[in-house]
């Protein structure tokens, strides 16, 4: 068990890449607080693992709402006694257009979530990982913030913002042993990117596709990153921080 005792809060547990993490995180022992502004789906993720034998609650919350952020802490460590992990995932996207066409806006609700929901991750984590001696705080960034994804300006900047303030963050709080991380995932199958996928193409995005999507000739899972995420949370990255992690089976590479 890689998080035995530890205390995990996850954003974004309602599906796709949060949702695999909480279930991950909870069967290697982590009490799971699951968030996210779908409650109905974060009380699926919660129910899924209690069903398992897992600890976690549910709690629906806003991430770009500072307010909200800080009381989903507030509560996990309330339910939980502490806070190990804050695992800032949440994130949205706006749809393909020229950045002069973006209306303000939609501009302006992408960095909300995105950017400004990983401030609120990170500010009202530490005070409680302080308290607990140390934490680890991951961030999901994108190799939308290493590399332009044409047609996505708010997002590629979100992103590249996170990548950013994640270096920022590991600096300023190492001395507290609060390691933080971000994570660049690529191309994984989930709802944000069948949505994309969709509005760009017409059609479903098929699981099985095979091919140039990466070096490893395949779509990657949540799976895939969520054990990523285990080991920057875990004590096995205890010399680990400021550092954003690709995960995208070489798709920016190439
Ligand atoms: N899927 C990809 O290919 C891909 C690639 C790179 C990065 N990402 C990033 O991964 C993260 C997870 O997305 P996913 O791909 O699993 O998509 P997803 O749509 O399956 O999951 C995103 C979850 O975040 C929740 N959410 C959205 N806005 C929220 C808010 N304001 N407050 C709280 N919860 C909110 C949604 O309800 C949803 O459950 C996002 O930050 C996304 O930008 C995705």
């Amino acid at each position: 068990m890689k998080l035995a005792h530890k205390v995990a809060v996850i954003t974004g547990a309602g599906s796709g890449m949060g949702k695999g993490a909480a279930i991950l995180f909870a069967a290697q022992g982590a009490a799971v607080a699951a968030v996210d502004l779908d409650g109905a789906a974060a009380e699926q993720t919660a129910a899924e693992i209690t069903a398992n034998g897992g600890k976690a609650i549910a709690l629906a919350a806003d991430v770009s709402s500072s307010a909200e952020v800080q009381r989903m802490f507030d509560q996990a460590v309330a339910r939980f006694g502490r806070l190990d992990i804050a695992y800032n995932n949440a994130g949205t996207i706006e749809k393909s257009e020229l950045l002069h066409e973006i209306p303000d806006d939609d501009f302006a609700r992408v960095l909300d979530v995105n950017l400004l929901g990983v401030f609120y991750g990170i500010k009202y984590a530490v005070p409680h990982m302080m308290k607990a001696g140390g934490g680890a705080i991951i961030n999901t960034a994108s190799v939308a913030g290493l590399k332009a994804f044409t047609g996505k300006a708010a997002y590629t900047a979100s992103k590249a913002g996170v990548i950013a303030m994640t270096q920022v963050a590991g600096m300023q709080y190492g001395r507290y042993n609060i390691r933080v991380n971000c994570i660049c995932p690529g191309i994984i199958y989930t709802g944000m990117s069948r949505a994309v996928h969709r509005e760009q193409f017409g059609k479903e995005l098929d699981p099985a596709i095979k091919g140039r999507i990466s070096a490893l000739r395949r779509i990657g899972m949540p799976q895939d990153v969520a054990r990523v995420a285990l080991f920057l949370a875990s004590d096995d990255a205890a010399f680990v921080t400021g550092a954003p992690f690709v995960v995208d089976g070489g798709y920016t590479t190439g």
